[in-house]
């Protein structure tokens, strides 16, 4: 491995605790607020009887259900340990040394992490006040480019790429480059413009859609993702994953999710309304709101150090954007309903306390 390891970022989650404080709210990470449903309970302590067998290697039944749900032919899905681990492996089976990847400025961090620990060189895309913009997207390619990474929508900000732009750059792009669109948060958007592009994966050689249970099914404990991808691709997946990638307990709760459409259903109602109240609440101080499409969203602040401090006095974490070369915004994970009240009410309080 010829990359210079401490040349690359380490990844920094959400923060989980405030020293000193008890019960905190933690909306820094977008994990959903909810614990599992009952149904999901179920299963995960029947499967915690059997955790002296190694899992089903192939995460067959997890993959029929993601298939009947997602519309999408087992042979082309591959289950991973989190979609973190899938970003990894595809970096690890299409990098080498002298390889691009381009990545919008400002997204999610783990894919220049992944990139750099495979000796790819990144190049940035431009952004217009943090809308990808395709134009550069397709101009950054060159010869070398072998991935170009999507969030659909980006995390932090939630914005996405609308079906028309998406498709556009998928027509000008050669098709020898991996366009890897991540869907971590696709479940929470029912906008008509949006598609996760999951439905051009059969078709295509080089389209790639990551999902995640992180997020929507409220299982990030567990890590668990997938993607769905040619069946070339998904084949070479198999070869280099490790033999029990995905453990029972997360292949068993993963399905019991996928069943439990009436919990699913609930989240995003409190999501929808959530999201709307933040924006419109938000929109009447002196901060900008962007149109997130997520389970978060994404503002401009005039002095995110203040606001943040203060937040963390009153036992709010939210998350700071530093990582992300972003330091005039916050993302804000949508939390129950007590915390949303609570966060609304305190950022209220800050601005009138000037
Ligand atoms: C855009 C995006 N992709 C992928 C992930 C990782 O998800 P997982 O928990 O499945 O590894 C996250 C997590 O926050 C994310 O925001």
């Amino acid at each position: 491995m010829s990359v210079t390891l401490n040349k690359i970022k380490t990844y920094e989650g959400g923060k989980s605790n405030i020293p000193g404080k008890k019960n905190i709210i933690k909306l820094s990470s977008n994990e959903s607020p909810f614990g599992p449903s009952r149904k999901v309970l179920k299963a995960i302590k029947q499967a915690s009887k059997k955790t002296n067998r190694y899992p089903n290697s192939d995460s067959l039944d997890l993959k029929k259900n993601i298939s009947k749900r997602y519309k999408v032919p087992s042979k082309n899905i591959f289950v991973g340990n989190g979609s973190d681990e899938i970003l990894g492996l595809l970096c690890q089976l299409f990098l080498s040394k002298n390889d691009e990847v381009i990545i919008p400025k400002h997204s999610f961090l783990m894919y220049e992490i992944y990139a750099s620990i495979n000796n790819a060189k990144i190049k940035y895309s431009n952004v217009n006040d943090y809308s990808f913009i395709v134009d550069d997207i397709i101009k950054k390619v060159t010869n070398k480019t072998k991935i170009i990474f999507i969030a659909q929508p980006n995390n932090p900000t939630g914005i996405y790429l609308d079906r028309k732009n998406l498709s556009k750059l998928l027509k000008k792009i050669p098709k020898r480059i991996m366009v890897v669109i991540d869907a971590a948060y696709s479940e929470f958007i029912n906008n008509s413009d949006y598609t996760d592009g999951l439905n051009l994966v059969v078709k295509n050689r080089n389209i790639i859609v990551t999902h995640t249970f992180s997020k929507i099914y409220g299982l990030a404990s567990l890590r668990l993702g997938w993607c769905a991808a040619p069946e070339r691709i998904i084949n070479l997946l198999d070869r280099i994953r490790g033999p029990f990638n995905v453990n029972q307990i997360a292949q068993v709760a993963g399905s019991a999710a996928l069943s439990d459409f009436n919990y699913e259903r609930k989240v995003i109602r409190h999501n929808t309304i959530w999201l709307k109240k933040f924006k419109n609440e938000l929109a009447k101080l002196p901060v900008k709101v962007y149109d997130s499409q997520a389970n978060f969203i994404f503002i401009k602040v005039r002095n995110t150090t203040k606001l943040n401090k203060y937040l963390l006095s009153n036992g709010i974490i939210v998350r700071t954007l530093d990582n992300y070369e972003i330091f005039d915004c916050l993302r804000i994970s949508i939390g129950t309903t007590s915390e949303n009240k609570k966060f609304l009410n305190l950022i209220k309080k800050f601005f009138e306390n000037g």
